[in-house]
């Protein structure tokens, strides 16, 4: 037996990096998945490597319509969503002196506006269906304090870990748990740009601060994204379901540190 048997599961974000081994890993564990994400074209080939139990979704969080017909995709696909995970976002960084409100709202505009009003279409077909359900969300040590280069994705993912709250106390009484991750560094392309930022803004070479960073890691290196998966998997299993409104470091330490 499998640990997600008989469940489906709509990620966002899917088409790469962290999401993309969240997807792996849940059909791993016996899941259907519907990987969600803006960059369809990368979602499809993801999901045609996948197999049939592996389903693409075009998907911008940004927008109410897309998020509708995603969810009513995935429905007319599985049936029922039994998991979601809020993963999609992007990362910003400025000097404060710098920082623009059409950026502001961006990153906003994906990451926060983008996991509520995604969590609040899902959690509604959840509570018609009357089964409960898991929400995921991911927040990030950003979210933790403040950092002098990073303050709006900084704000974007305190905000999460005040919803991952907020949702959690709202829905479980519909036995909807609503929990957060929140990773430290995890390499792959998302890492990529941080590093190319601190190579603009504190005139390292490229690579250099992803070297720096995995050696601050307590643990001795960066994460990576397959660090995460035993996470997602324990907080969408029965074994989760006493869990309310909570978000957990899976951080190589970091946080402590
Ligand atoms: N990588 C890290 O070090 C790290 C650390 C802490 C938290 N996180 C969080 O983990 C999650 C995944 O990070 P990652 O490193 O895999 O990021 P990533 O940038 O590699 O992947 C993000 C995915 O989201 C998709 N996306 C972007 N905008 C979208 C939109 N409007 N609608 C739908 N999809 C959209 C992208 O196409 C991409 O496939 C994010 O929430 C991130 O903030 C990452």
């Amino acid at each position: 037996m499998k640990r997600l048997d008989g469940k489906t599961a709509l990620i966002t974000g899917a088409a790469r990096g962290i999401g993309l081994a969240f997807a792996e890993t849940y059909l791993r564990e016996g899941a259907q998945v519907a990987l969600a994400d803006i960059d369809i074209d990368r979602a499809r080939r993801e999901a045609a490597r996948l197999g049939a139990q592996a389903f693409a979704v075009e998907m911008d969080v940004t927008s109410q319509d897309s998020i509708e017909a995603a969810v009513e995709a995935t429905l007319a696909q599985f049936g029922q969503i039994d998991i979601l995970i809020n993963n999609a976002a992007i990362f910003t960084a400025a000097p404060i002196e710098e920082i623009t409100r059409a950026e502001f709202a961006r990153c906003f505009g994906i990451n926060v506006a983008g996991t509520l009003f995604t969590l609040q279409a899902v959690a509604r077909h959840m509570i018609a269906r009357g089964s409960g359900g898991k929400i995921i969300n991911m927040a990030s040590q950003a979210g933790r304090r403040g950092e002098a280069l990073v303050a709006v994705y900084c704000a974007s993912k305190a905000a999460i870990i005040s919803l991952t709250q907020s949702a959690g106390l709202g829905l479980i009484k519909h036995r909807i748990n609503v929990n957060a991750i929140s990773p430290g560094v995890v390499d792959g392309e998302h890492w990529d740009g941080v590093d190319a930022f601190f190579a603009k803004y504190e005139g390292k070479p490229p690579g250099q601060k992803k070297r720096e960073v995995g050696e601050g890691v307590p643990f001795g290196r960066m994460g990576a994204a397959e660090d995460l998966t035993g996470m997602a998997v324990f907080l969408a299993s029965p074994e989760a379901d006493y869990i309310v409104a909570q978000t957990y470091n899976v951080d190589g330490g970091q946080w402590m540190s």
